[in-house]
């Protein structure tokens, strides 16, 4: 038989969901794939409940419904001190994988170059892999995962037709700052770029730091194809609920690209998320809050525990320093914890391009038992020294 498309040879399967299948296996507490355990505000769910009798049922407008563009366009609005048009400037997906993918398919052809910061969510790779895009990789340096504006420029001057940038960042919690993106800005400008931005954790930041929208900088609404979800916002990864937002240019060619991939996101799900997007900003705070102290009753516990840590900024993720357990894999040592410590990782490596082993990724979007029970467990990684 002939083989199957070369695009696909260089894939590998989802890191990620790979721990999650070994977690399973070993009946670890899974703290890799960044889900909640705890339910999505209950309008939600009495919403949902009623559009199960009442519909609608069928398919929605294939570039979302005009009730939830509606809704979402006044919500973005507000956060992102833009007018947004419903009508033109917005796209809904299937959650911000495929406003990524279809951001990609829109702005680049094979062949194109890409800019990356390094580490990244690991879609970005299998996204330009599948739009023919070259990615290169521009460092995000730790502790602090600052740029160097002299590489990123010289991403630029190779090529790089977009930029994707994802803020706040998963998985080093970054939250890029007002004057690092003007930095962005000023190159985008110079290079006559594009920024694909994935913002689905825009909610969730962690003061003194403040969620920026890249789109809302001077003279880049143009230049930017902002993607996100509320996945993350309201605790419903599972509804595949995205978007697009963008100008109509970029919008009409980014529709085709949708129509052809998905058709739309579910009608009824649509639907039923609009109560979530009218809530007011009581909500955000208390969403703030509640991970403020997820993050802050975790991190003391690794503390308590001696285990070294990044303190995230935003989102919900936390990468460990495994230096001293004398692992020269990092994939190992996660495979290791699931199996003899009960607890769930992704190792750092499938996030850095650079050779990076040392790091592993847990996330705390869980109750606080949940995160309580895994330190208990966590307590006993002394084991795992070699
Ligand atoms: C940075 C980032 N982008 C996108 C996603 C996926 O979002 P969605 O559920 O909206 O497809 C995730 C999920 O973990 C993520 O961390």
């Amino acid at each position: 038989m002939k083989p199957l498309s070369a695009r696909t040879a260089g894939f590998t399967d989802s890191v990620i969901r790979r721990m999650t299948r070994i977690c399973n296996q070993y009946g670890a507490v899974n703290l890799s794939q960044g889900f909640p355990d705890f339910d999505p505000p209950h309008v939600l769910l009495d919403r949902l409940a009623q559009v199960s009798r009442e519909g609608p049922h069928q398919y929605a407008v294939t570039w979302g419904a005009e009730n939830f563009r509606r809704a979402l366009a006044a919500k973005q609005s507000k956060y992102m001190g833009l007018p947004i048009d419903p009508d033109s400037q917005v796209l809904v997906t299937c959650g911000s994988t495929e406003a990524m993918m279809c951001a990609m398919m829109t702005v680049v052809d094979p062949g194109d170059k890409v800019a990356v910061f390094s580490p990244f969510y690991e879609n970005y790779g299998a996204d330009a892999i599948l739009s023919g895009a070259q990615p290169i990789y521009v460092p995000l340096k730790p502790p602090a995962y600052q740029f160097d504006p002299e590489e990123l420029e010289d991403a630029f001057r190779q090529g790089a037709k977009a930029l994707i940038l994802c803020n706040p960042s998963n998985p080093c919690g970054k939250v890029f700052t007002r004057g690092e993106l003007e930095t962005i800005a000023c190159l985008v400008r110079k290079y006559d770029a594009y920024v694909i931005t994935d913002e689905v954790y825009e909610h969730i930041v962690y003061a003194p730091h403040v969620h920026t929208y890249f789109a809302s900088l001077p003279g880049m609404f143009q230049r930017t194809i902002s993607c996100s979800s509320l996945s993350k916002t309201y605790s419903i990864t599972g509804w595949r609920l995205g978007y697009i937002i963008a100008s109509p240019e970029i919008i009409d060619v980014a529709k085709k690209v949708h129509d052809f991939l998905t058709v739309g996101a579910a009608a009824p799900l649509q639907e039923a998320a609009i109560p979530g997007l009218e809530m007011g900003e009581d909500y955000y705070r208390q969403l703030r809050q509640i991970y403020t102290e997820k993050r802050d009753f975790f991190l003391k516990g690794l503390d308590d525990l001696g285990i070294a840590h990044n303190v995230p900024q935003g989102a919900y993720y936390v990468l460990l320093d495994i230096s001293e357990y004398g692992y020269a894999s990092d994939l190992e040592f996660c495979e290791a914890m699931a199996a003899k410590v009960g607890v769930g990782a992704v190792p750092g490596s499938s996030f850095f391009r650079e050779d990076v082993n040392h790091l592993v990724r847990l996330h705390f979007a869980k109750k606080e038992s949940t995160l309580q029970g895994a330190l208990e467990r966590l307590a006993n990684l002394n084991k795992l020294k070699k």
